[in-house]
């Protein structure tokens, strides 16, 4: 088969290992990719939102399967040109991909179908947005309602963060059009995790449990990132849990996508905080998380391939996805001033050695090469990851390896895991 990647992570980058392992694979294409996924797939210089140039690929080279990584071109609608050219795509259409697009879709979606999620208002401007704000006390949670690359959710803990979220907001335009309407809702504390599932359009076929760390500081302090960490299993959930999730949150989105004639195919991803009264959903992504996926993927015992496949043709059945019995984790390997002004241009040094820890894979996200030699060209740069027979030992592999990878700026969370190998009960 030919397959085509769009997308330019960590998680497209883990994607191509995986397919590559399967026999089924004759041809892999990524667009754009980067220097580490050259040695999977062929790279084709397309941006992951040109859709047009895309489908005229995939026409053209006849291409049978394309996987998208990220939500822009979801969002852009790149399902619904490939399907209008009878190609076939695993993903989700553009008005399920809403779901992701807009967070006032998302939460007023969560109010028709039950999906328990926080109270919140919708404010179109700096007064409501106080007003609001006020109604729920301090911190409380502000997001911009289009995307952002995971950067749009502020958390002010006072009146002088609120000020300044406000002011990014409203008055800097620093998110544009994706803020024209805010979100504003009720901080909920507890443990987050993330809970995946692919879906045809009818059945639900769960991932394994995975967690994601978003914060930039370790102790959960600083801005939201797109993350900073992942580790599968997630170490929070029982099997019964992970049951009553699928219940309780997955299987009535989905039912309520198709409902709303909005039929889902693809990853739905629930970003969900475990409070004390139950889970709450915090958002949907319509995609494999990212460094999430990284972990998920390094843990799956099945080829990728012939489910992707009778996913994009609306074919589970009865599918049930085997990971192994181990864990994963996956560190991302930043530059300094991420998320707001990485340090670019860097040289990247010691990914051999990196390499070398056994059960380590290191997986590209903003490299590129210059002159010959591998620099940073974005903030998330590399992935280190590692598996190991449990948590703990994964991290240890992770860390060494990571300790390998040099340049200036280079910047990682110290204390991924950390609080979950702390806590008694981890379980799945
Ligand atoms: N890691 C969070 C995300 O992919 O949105």
């Amino acid at each position: 088969m030919k397959v085509l990647i769009v997308g330019a992570g960590g998680r497209e980058h883990a994607l191509a290992w995986k397919l590559r392992q399967s026999p089924l694979l004759e041809e892999l294409y990524c667009a754009p990719g980067n220097p580490g996924i050259a040695e999977y797939a062929d790279l084709v210089p397309i941006p992951v939102d040109e859709i047009t140039r895309l489908a005229d690929f995939a026409v053209d080279l006849k291409v049978d399967l394309t996987i998208v990584g990220p939500e822009l071109p979801l969002v852009l609608g790149v399902v619904d040109e490939f399907r209008s050219r009878g190609l076939a795509i695993f993903g989700p259409q553009r008005r399920a991909a809403e779901l992701e697009g807009s967070k006032v879709f998302a939460k007023e979606f969560m109010g028709r179908h039950g999906v328990p999620t926080a109270p919140f208002e919708i404010a179109h401007d700096a007064a409501q947005a106080r007003k609001a704000a006020a109604r729920f006390g301090f911190p409380v949670v502000i997001k911009a309602d289009g995307l952002a690359q995971g950067k749009g959710v502020l958390i002010p803990t006072n009146a002088d963060e609120l000020d300044a979220a406000i002011a990014m907001l409203f008055e800097e335009r620093r998110f544009g059009a994706s803020a024209d309407r805010v979100l504003v809702e009720r901080f909920e504390t507890g443990e987050e995790l993330s809970f995946m599932a692919l879906s045809d359009g009818e059945h639900v076929v769960p991932l394994a449990t995975s967690k994601d760390y978003k914060r930039i500081g370790e102790g959960d302090s600083g801005p939201n990132t797109g993350g900073m960490g992942a580790h599968s299993p997630s170490g929070l959930l029982s099997a019964d849990d992970a049951a009553a999730l699928l219940e309780k949150v997955v299987r009535p989105t989905i039912a309520g996508l198709k409902e709303e004639n909005r039929t889902f195919v693809g990853v739905i991803y629930a970003g969900l905080m475990m409070t004390s009264d139950g889970p709450k959903v915090l958002e949907f992504n319509v995609r494999l998380g990212d460094p999430e996926a990284q972990t998920l993927l390094l843990r799956m015992e099945d080829d990728l391939l012939p489910i992707l496949v009778a996913g994009a043709a609306g074919d589970f059945g009865a599918l049930r996805l085997r990971f192994r019995k181990e864990a994963a984790v996956c560190l991302v390997l930043a530059s300094a001033g991420y998320p707001d002004k990485p340090v670019k241009g860097e040289l990247i040094s010691g990914l051999e050695a990196a390499r070398a820890v056994p059960g380590a894979h290191v997986f590209h996200a903003g490299t590129a090469l210059r002159d010959g030699d591998l620099v940073v060209s974005g903030g998330r740069v590399l992935n280190v990851c590692a598996t190991g027979p449990n948590l703990r030992e994964a991290l240890r592999s992770a860390y060494t390896s990571a300790a390998e990878v040099q340049w200036p700026s280079k910047v990682l969370r110290r204390d991924i895991g950390k609080r979950v190998l702390e806590m008694a009960a981890a379980v799945e």
